[in-house]
């Protein structure tokens, strides 16, 4: 997969060198390209920025740096077309379907922005010939969107063949789609069996493979309701077998 970043603080992408992501790319699964908006800026500050139309607060990014830096990248392969992601707290949640969709795209284009955000024209723009999606990482507002792209690149990263030591790894994720969708993964434990007089949970140690595929299931419900009670509302009734039930009866989650 190929990924381009524009921003004007390619530095903050460092951390895509390192442990998982940072091997894919040793290993030719992920090809990282990282671009100086700024580059793109002709006056002598290199200005990207501008009050906004209408008033208020803060600055707006000036389409013209955005436009020319994005038909670089364009540019760089004629036969193919990226998915243009704009990260943005007014965009559409982030979760790990759309990470899956994301993963089976071969070419991604990240736009974070600092300030109030990116001049609307330029989604406008390239929104008439390509997909671009406004996504946010979640509820609450970074000083730019370069934290969601570091985000976004590792949940997405992740899921590309070859990246995870064990590819069920990906498929026990909390909200994978399929026996985990709404759901969130239950407590783990490892050796030694008992620490600070805490024992692990006599089941894991049976080597029963169906009871303990039913006890992770029921500590991922338990734990969703706990903490997550909105996602237990939206479980599919359809996925719930009779022992699932029972256990939300005895939390006092059925009928
Ligand atoms: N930029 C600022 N806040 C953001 C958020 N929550 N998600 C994505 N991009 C952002």
């Amino acid at each position: 997969m190929r990924i381009d970043i524009i921003s004007i603080f390619p530095e903050y992408f460092a951390p895509l060198g390192v442990s998982l992501i940072g091997k894919a790319r040793e290993r030719g699964i992920l090809d990282v390209h990282l671009h100086q908006l700024r580059d793109w800026a002709h006056d002598v500050h290199r200005t990207v920025d501008d009050t906004p139309y209408g008033g208020g607060p803060g600055m707006v990014m000036k389409p013209e740096p955005w436009g020319e830096a994005i038909d670089a990248v364009l540019a760089a392969d004629q036969d193919a077309r990226p998915r243009i992601i704009v990260p943005t707290p007014s965009g559409v949640p982030f979760t790990q379907r759309l990470a899956m969709e994301y993963a089976a795209e071969p070419w991604l284009l990240f736009t974070p922005a600092r300030y109030e955000g990116i001049d609307s024209r330029v989604m406008a723009e390239y929104g008439s010939r390509l997909r671009v999606d406004e996504v946010s990482i979640g509820d609450y507002v970074l000083a730019g969107g370069e934290a969601a792209v570091l985000v976004m690149v590792e949940a997405v990263g992740r899921l590309l063949p070859g990246v995870l030591g064990n590819a069920r790894s990906a498929v026990d994720d909390s909200f994978a789609p399929g026996e985990m969708e709404n759901l969130l993964e239950g407590p783990v434990y490892t050796k030694p069996p008992e620490w600070r007089g805490h024992e692990v949970p006599e089941i894991l140690l049976s080597g029963h493979h169906g009871k303990i595929a039913r006890w992770r299931r029921d500590e991922a419900l338990r734990r969703t309701a706990r903490n997550r009670a909105e996602l237990l509302a939206a479980l599919d009734p359809a996925t719930l077998d009779k022992h699932d039930r029972r256990l939300l009866a005895e939390l006092g989650l059925l009928p």
